[in-house]
């Protein structure tokens, strides 16, 4: 079997590791988010948030990539603890489910780069949304994005992520600093600005039992924790690279990436009048693409906007598809391109109810979400917080120059505090799957 790669270079894994954080939450939630909470407030709340539960959460699935350097299944066997495979076993289907219709939006943010070249949905961004989201286009467009994926992914973690990313994390940056100096020239901008970062302070101590289990949850989401892709590509790393300096760059960066894409998106929404709504997907492709398509320059703007939206999304794709490919490379004696191809036509299919109906991919994306991700994320506390907690420790001081303190109080954390507020996030979740499951039945017994 080939010998297994490595990134070659500290800045190579750290762009592949924003680029999987980096993607559609950032740029069509994050912003409605700080929005409606509260603004500059909520933001102080969410930072201290990530910093305390996404950063040391990362770092457990650092740990147990590096220290195994192995794909995230065969990882807990490797460190002598072949019966928790399980959970990087959930991890794994996770990615799957996820790129299965992760991999359907990146293809209607496909037709929207189309659209904003010929101005289709310059008239009615409704009707547009409606003709490609679901459907046969969306199931061509999501073949097309699919391809691309596998295309990266088949090139290996040297020359396929690592090059890829390399250059995709430094394309959204400059493209979205360009909109946002082109968005503070709207007229909307002072009123945009207004609205995304005054803080209120009432507001958030109001509501502060419901915003930190969101905020607790968002910070798992945003870091693309749970899905075992830290631990695949944690697995590359080379032993001198310190994960808690690596981990730091990681959540910074995504979170500057978020705030940036604050201040392209409210000025566009306030120069027209447009509600800002609460973010995700209509807010995006028909509220957004509507503003859009009624400045000028908005073909020029649409178009960067929707790249932006595809480069997140491509790169968080691969590292959903690398996850399930590393494990069969690192087990099996088939050729990557090969591995990655056949587990991209089945992710495909996978996807293809997604694409013909949005409400079956409302499902997928509740189901990962909010129940799988915070059970992984809770197995992966358990395991490197009670189970695996020598070869952890150990792991997270190799090549790092945080002191002991540092190493004692994050096992301490990992024991105890994280699983307090994934247990929250967790009860939040099924709560919002459960008043879900009501509307519908409630639904099905009107009609
Ligand atoms: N972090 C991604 C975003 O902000 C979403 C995401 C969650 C993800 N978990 C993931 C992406 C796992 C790739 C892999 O949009």
């Amino acid at each position: 079997m080939a010998e297994r790669e490595t990134w070659t270079t500290r800045v190579g894994f750290i762009f592949a590791a924003v680029g999987s954080a980096v993607g559609l939450g950032n740029i069509w939630s994050f912003p409605f988010q700080t929005g409606s909470n509260g603004g500059a407030a909520f933001l102080v709340v969410y930072l201290a948030i990530v910093f305390l539960f996404g950063f040391p959460a990362m770092l457990m699935e650092f740990v147990i990539g590096r220290r195994s350097e192995k794909n995230p299944i065969s990882a807990f066997g490797e460190l002598g603890f072949p019966n928790w495979s399980f959970a990087g076993t959930l991890g794994v289907l996770g990615s799957m489910v996820t790129l299965a219709f992760y991999s359907v939006i990146g293809g209607w943010v496909l037709s929207y780069i189309v659209g904003s070249l010929t101005g289709a949905y310059f008239g009615d961004a409704g009707a547009f949304f409606g003709s490609v989201s679901a459907g046969g286009l969306a199931v061509g467009t999501h073949a097309i994005f699919m391809a691309m994926t596998v295309g990266i992914v088949a090139f290996g973690v040297q020359s396929g992520i690592e090059r890829a990313t390399k250059f995709m994390i430094p394309a959204i940056i400059v493209l979205l600093l360009g909109m946002a100096v082109w968005g503070a020239t709207l007229e909307g901008a002072a009123a945009g600005y207004d609205y995304y970062l005054s803080p209120d302070f009432q507001y958030l101590t109001e509501n502060i039992a419901s915003i930190v289990p969101a905020a607790v949850g968002q910070a798992f989401f945003t870091l693309s924790l749970g899905f075992s892709v830290m631990i695949a590509y944690a697995s590359y790393l080379g032993r001198d690279d310190s994960l808690p300096a690596d981990g730091g760059a990681i959540v910074v960066i995504n979170t500057l990436v978020a705030l940036l894409a604050g201040f392209v998106i409210f000025p566009v929404l306030f120069a027209i009048g447009v509600e800002p709504g609460s973010g995700g997907t209509s807010t995006a492709f028909v509220g957004l693409a509507g503003a859009f398509g009624q400045l000028p320059g908005g073909a020029v703007l649409g178009a960067a906007f929707f790249v932006v939206l595809l480069l997140a999304a491509l790169s968080s794709a691969i590292s959903l598809l690398e996850t399930p490919t590393s494990y069969v490379v690192d087990n099996y004696d088939y050729e990557r391109k090969t591995v990655a191809t056949a587990l991209g036509a089945a992710i495909f299919a996978l996807g293809v109810p997604t694409a013909l109906d949005t409400g079956t991919l409302g499902w997928y994306n509740d189901v990962v979400f909010k129940l799988l991700l915070p059970i992984v994320v809770l197995l992966f506390a358990l395991f490197v917080g009670w189970v695996a907690y020598g070869p952890s420790t150990d792991e997270l001081t190799q090549g790092s120059t945080f002191g002991d303190g540092f190493t004692t109080l994050w096992l301490w954390w990992v024991r105890l505090v994280i699983p307090v507020g994934i247990g929250l996030t967790l009860v939040l979740g099924v709560q919002e799957l459960l008043v879900k499951a009501q509307i519908l039945e409630s639904a099905v017994i009107l009609a």
